[in-house]
């Protein structure tokens, strides 16, 4: 790729990450090896398909071994040697892992946990966010390597610093506590606004000098839960201050080349609201880790889906993931055969048009050198390295892909970061809840039953969506209860469950009985919540099981239909799922945490109503997940194989990759996932349906 601005606009513009390719690739960390070794570096980049790597990641302590002085001779001769090999660069800015002499020289830029604990350095993103002295350091460095490699040929993207916030987001220090003030008093302009919000009149925390604010530190017992909140917005913002600080800096030096950072949207992660940040970065980049186990597949689809739909359903980057086993878990599994290719296409179905690992090669030492690579410790000979050059010839036939949008799907599953966030807080009426294993209870009920739906951030539009699923949507305010009412005027339908609507945006709870804002909208109003003790299971008239968590519905208003009740327990007899009906659209209430299996039977009933909710795969019984990208003048279907036995489709298209057609049918591999291009005509349900068909 030529480095003239015009091009590189246009590469993120366009959202062709891959211009016509798709990208691969790794994060690249050659200062762990010696020169020989990344001669054989290039032969097997080569070989795999690789064509862009990640570089510099980790390198401050090689760049800038003492202030102010540079050593970039080595990282001249590898961008140099991969330009030659026709591979291209992601350039770090090298800020994530300060040297050892900058903690040395200013121990005060080191992080600050909840109980005063000073962390040190001997790990890596030992730094304070709001440290202006780290700061001006990072600057520096990036100053200086945006000067230096800004017109270098390999490069086509910065990589600013390095999953920001992955091990400091919460720091208590007191560079944080000042700038926590000035975050609060930019929100709040006076103190009484602040104290009305935090609801200080309780306990005696009323503040009368804005310097009287502190973090919310270890304390005898609960902590203000608006102070909570609060500062944990203001964390994800301090970071995304850092993100933007070393994006302004390269914007002055290198304003054509496309910046991004590698956001972390998996369940591992909640702390930072990544809708926030989509506008700071050119394109957006993800790293996801499988989750092993049989939930794992499910766990990365919904993962991927959030990160499409952060991406606006324009290509995103996915930066990391593991070709096999990582090591940070209890038990490091490695990947069973299939997963490897399944899990990076999963992505690109999702609308990733780059495809990249951490690492290149697996450590030989250093904290990850159990950490799967593309090259493993046993070298090419291997599986993980035969699967990799396989999915390399699986990419490249996939170009075509590159550049298509995801197809919006008719049925919208509501993720809200603040909502996971609040509801998982402490002095609640119940620990044994889980925002994020319900949001995906619900994602995954409805691959059971093949629908096709977008994992939406909550602040987006949801106006052309039919179904508006919104599992625990705990926070609402005013203006989210006004577009949850809308959908149900026009005549289209949501569906929510327990502990939603409860309380604002300052975590102070809706007065005149629960769901609080959603009462109106659900045409009922709950006195109690009856959380249920570890082992305690009630069941609903229909046969569904609640476990951790039911309701005691006190009134169900005349156009609510009662569709389940409570079977056993003191609630014996009292509404369970409730569904009121405004017009065509309807409002469907679940107050227990039913599961998974629950939660696929209150939609089977509402697909009764709703085509949308009758599956975009014939036959398929949750068998395959159906993604859809949609180009300039092709549609992609790509049908990945949730189940551990193959599947003969009916297939509509031309297949693109994952297998051999064999005349009107095509084989699914277990764990494996087929791409058919079919054109644009077959849009809509039904004759995807007819692509889709699952025969056996
Ligand atoms: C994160 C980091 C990488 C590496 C991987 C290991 O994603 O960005 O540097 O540590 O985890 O899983
Ligand atoms: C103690 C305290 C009260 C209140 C209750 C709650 O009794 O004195 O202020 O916190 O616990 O159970």
């Amino acid at each position: 790729m030529t480095m003239d601005g015009g091009q590189t606009r246009r590469w993120v513009k366009d959202g062709a990450l891959g211009a016509g390719r798709m990208r691969y690739g790794a994060d690249y960390n050659p200062e762990q090896w010696p020169r020989e070794v990344w001669r054989d570096d290039m032969r097997l980049m080569r070989e795999a398909g690789v064509n862009v790597v990640s570089l510099a990641i980790f390198s401050w302590a090689h760049l800038e071994p003492r202030p102010g002085e540079w050593d970039f001779a080595w990282l001249d001769e590898i961008m140099d040697l991969l330009h030659e090999h026709g591979i291209d660069v992601d350039l770090a800015t090298a800020t994530a892992s300060p040297p050892p002499w900058l903690t040395r020289l200013h121990p005060e830029v080191l992080p600050q946990t909840v109980d005063g604990t000073i962390l040190s350095p001997g790990a890596r993103q030992h730094w304070r966010p709001t440290s202006p002295i780290f700061r001006d350091y990072a600057l520096r460095l990036t100053r200086v390597i945006a000067e230096r490699y800004a017109q270098h040929p390999a490069l086509v993207a910065w990589h600013i610093s390095n999953e920001l916030g992955c091990h400091n987001l919460y720091d208590f220090s007191d560079d944080a506590a000042r700038a926590f003030r000035i975050w609060l008093q930019e929100r709040y302009a006076t103190l009484d606004a602040l104290n009305d919000a935090w609801g200080t009149a309780f306990w005696s925390q009323r503040y009368s000098e804005w310097d009287e604010i502190l973090p919310p530190r270890v304390a005898p017992t609960q902590r203000n839960p608006g102070q909570q909140l609060d500062f944990e917005r203001f964390s994800s913002d301090a970071v995304r201050d850092h993100l933007r600080a070393e994006a302004a800096v390269l914007a002055e030096i290198s304003p054509n080349v496309p910046r991004t950072t590698n956001f972390m949207v998996a369940g591992n992660v909640r702390e930072i609201d990544y809708a926030s940040w989509v506008g700071d970065v050119d394109f957006v980049s993800n790293d996801h880790y499988l989750v092993p186990g049989p939930a794992g597949r499910d766990d990365l689809s919904f993962w991927a889906n959030l990160t499409g739909n952060l991406a606006a359903g324009r290509p995103w980057f996915l930066m990391e993931h593991a070709t096999s086993a990582v090591n940070w878990r209890s038990a490091n599994t490695p990947k069973r055969p299939g997963e490897l290719i399944r899990d990076a296409l999963t992505h690109v179905g999702h609308g990733a048009d780059a495809v990249c690992y951490f690492q290149w090669r697996q450590s030989r030492a250093g904290g990850e050198r159990y950490h799967s690579g593309m090259v493993p410790h046993a070298g090419p000979d291997s599986r993980v390295f035969r699967d990799v050059v396989q999915l390399g010839a699986e990419l490249d036939a996939l170009a075509p892909v590159t550049g298509s949008h995801r197809e919006q799907a008719r049925v919208a599953v509501l993720f809200d970061y603040e909502s996971w966030w609040v509801s998982g807080r402490d002095s609640h009426p119940s620990d044994r809840i889980a925002y994020d294993v319900e949001v995906q209870g619900w994602y995954r009920a409805l691959l059971d039953l093949g629908v096709r739906a977008d994992v939406l951030p909550v602040g987006a539009s949801f106006d052309d969506y039919e179904v508006v699923v919104a599992p625990m949507l705990h926070i609402v305010t005013d203006e989210l209860r006004a577009r949850l009412e809308d959908v149900v005027r026009d005549g289209r339908h949501v569906v929510t469950t327990y502990f939603s609507g409860i309380v604002d945006e300052h975590d102070r709870v809706w007065l005149g009985g629960y769901p609080g804002a959603l009462r109106d909208l659900l045409g009922v109003t709950v006195e109690e919540f009856v959380p249920l003790l570890p082992g305690e299971r009630i069941a609903l008239a229909s046969g569904a099981t609640a476990s951790t968590w039911t309701e005691r519905i006190t009134r169900v208003d005349h156009d609510v239909e009662v569709l389940d009740a409570y079977a056993d327990g003191d609630l014996s007899g009292a509404p369970a799922v409730t569904r009121r009906r405004v017009g065509t659209g309807t409002a469907t209430y679940v107050s227990a945490d039913i599961g998974r299996d629950g939660a696929r039977e209150v939609l089977r009933g509402l697909a009764d109503d709703v085509a949308a909710l009758r599956g975009d795969v014939r036959a398929a019984r949750g068998d395959l997940e159906v993604i859809v990208r949609i180009g300039a003048d092709a549609r992609f279907v790509f049908l990945a194989n949730r189940t551990d036995e193959p599947i003969t489709v009916a297939r509509g298209g031309e297949i693109l990759s994952g297998g051999e057609p064999i005349g009107d049918i095509a084989e699914i591999p277990p764990r494996g996932v087929i791409v058919l291009q079919t054109g644009l005509e077959q849009v809509g349900t039904a004759p995807l349906r007819e692509t889709a068909a699952v025969l056996g």
